[in-house]
C-alpha cells in the first residue's frame, strides 16, 4: 500500500506534496499552529509511519527517533537548513536517514541579515513608532542619529553559504572592508572580492581590504558590524558572551539571522543597556519564542520572529527539498539534500559548499 508520510505544520506552495504523491505517498497534514511536544509528535506518528518531514521547533531526540523506527520510518527530514533541533547521534544508532533543506535560503536570509544591518544602523523601527505615535513635530539636527556603513568594516563569524551571501552583498554594496573568522580560508569568497577589487580599480575607486582573522577576538574588536553565521553546536553556544561582547566597539552592531543560542541573550540585554550606541538585529532568540526580560524594550535593538527565510520561493522550495529527501530514501537513494545525511555532511563555514 501507500507509504504513510506525517507533516508536522503546513507547508507552502503544492509542489512538495505532488513530489511525495508520484512516489506512492499518502500524506497528513497537523492542523495545529503550535508547538507540538514530543508526546503529541509520537502520538501523530502512531503505530505506522514511513518518514516525517518535522520543523526546527522540534526537538527530535532518541525517544522520538525510537518511536518513529518502531512505526517503521526510515527516514527524518528537517524543514530547516539548520539541524541543532536534531540528536544526530540518535538518528543514526537508529539507523533512520535525516536531511535538511540547504542551498535554498541562502540568499532570502542573508538578505534579512542586510535588512536587519540598516534597521539597527538608523533607528529604523525606533523612528517609525515615534512617527506612529505622533511624536514628530519638528525635523531637528541632532533626530535619530545613526551609523553610516559605507567604507566601514565589515566582520563575519562563520563565512558558509549565508555567511559569505551576506558578506558579498555588504561588501560590494557599500565598499566595506571585511575582516571574518573561519576555521579555514575561505578561497572562493576571497576570489569573488579579490575581481571586485579588480572593477574598483578599473573604476578608479580605491580597493577594499579583506583578511580572515587570526582569531574571533580580532574580528569582534576590528569590525563595526558584527554578523554571526555558525552552525549552533557544543563550540558555537553562546560565543558571544558579555567578555566578547565587551571587546566589541562601543558604537559597533551586532546581526544574528543563525540561532539564538549563539548569543547570550541576557548578557545582550545588559550590554545594549550600558551601551546606547550599540545596536543589535536579531531574527533568532536564545529561548525562542521566549525573549530575554527587557530585550523587547530597549530602543538599541531590532528584533523579528524568526523570518528570515521566509519568502515565497524560498519556503515552497524548502517544502519541495523536503519532501524529495524523503522520496530518495522511500526509492533506494541517497537523501536528496546532500548524499547520506547520516552523518551530516553541512558542516559550517569552509568553501561554502554543502
Ligand atoms: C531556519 O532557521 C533554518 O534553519 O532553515
Ligand atoms: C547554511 O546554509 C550555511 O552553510 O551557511
Amino acid at each position: 500500500g501507500k507509504r504513510r508520510v506525517l507533516v508536522t505544520k503546513k507547508l507552502v506552495g503544492d509542489r512538495w506534496l505532488r513530489e511525495l504523491e508520484n512516489a506512492d505517498c499518502r500524506v497528513e497534514v497537523c492542523e495545529s499552529r503550535e508547538i507540538l511536544s514530543n508526546q503529541q509528535i509520537a502520538e501523530a506518528i502512531g503505530n505506522r509511519c514511513d518518514a516525517v518531514i518535522g520543523q526546527l521547533t522540534e526537538k527530535w531526540n532518541d525517544d522520538l527517533f525510537g518511536v518513529l523506527k518502531k512505526a517503521g520510518g526510515v527516514v527524518y527530514s528537517n524543514f530547516a537548513v539548520g539541524f541543532d533541533n536534531i540528536d544526530i547521534a540518535a538518528a543514526t544508532k537508529h539507523g533512520i536517514p535525516v536531511g535538511n533543506t540547504p542551498g535554498v535560503l541562502t540568499e532570502a536570509t542573508a538578505e534579512m541579515a542586510v535588512c536587519l544591518t540598516y534597521a539597527a544602523a538608523r533607528h529604523l523601527l525606533e523612528a517609525n513608532k515615534y512617527l506612529v505615535e505622533g511624536k514628530y513635530k519638528s525635523w531637528l539636527p541632532d533626530l535619530f542619529l545613526g551609523q553610516q556603513i559605507y567604507r566601514k568594516k565589515l566582520g563575519v563569524i562563520g563565512t558558509g553559504r549565508i555567511g559569505s551571501a551576506y558578506a558579498l552583498s555588504m561588501v560590494r554594496g557599500n565598499l566595506m572592508d571585511i575582516v571574518y573568522y573561519d576555521k579555514f580560508t575561505n578561497k572562493k569568497m576571497e576570489q569573488q572580492l579579490e575581481q571586485f577589487n579588480q572593477y574598483l580599480k578599473e573604476i578608479g575607486e580605491k580597493p577594499i581590504e579583506y583578511k580572515n582573522a587570526a582569531s574571533m577576538e580580532q574580528v569582534i574588536q576590528e569590525a563595526d558590524i558584527v554578523s554571526l553565521h555558525p552552525n549552533l553546536d557544543s563550540s558555537t553556544y553562546h560565543l558571544m558572551n558579555a567578555e566578547r561582547l565587551q571587546l566589541m566597539k562601543p558604537n559597533a552592531i551586532l546581526v544574528n539571522c543563525a540561532r539564538g543560542p549563539i548569543i547570550d541573550e541576557a548578557a545582550l540585554v545588559e550590554h545594549c543597556k550600558q551601551n546606547p550606541g550599540f545596536a543589535a538585529g536579531l531574527d533568532v532568540f536564545e529561548h525562542e519564542p521566549a525573549l530575554a526580560p527587557g530585550l523587547k524594550d530597549l530602543p538599541n535593538v531590532v528584533i523579528v520572529p524568526h523570518i528570515a527565510s521566509a519568502t515565497f520561493w524560498t519556503r515552497s522550495a524548502m517544502a519541495t527539498i523536503a519532501s524529495l529527501n524523503i522520496a530518495s530514501i522511500l526509492k533506494g537513494y541517497p537523501c536528496w539534500s546532500s548524499g547520506d545525511m547520516t552523518p551530516f555532511v553541512g558542516e559550517p563555514g569552509g568553501n561554502g559548499e554543502p
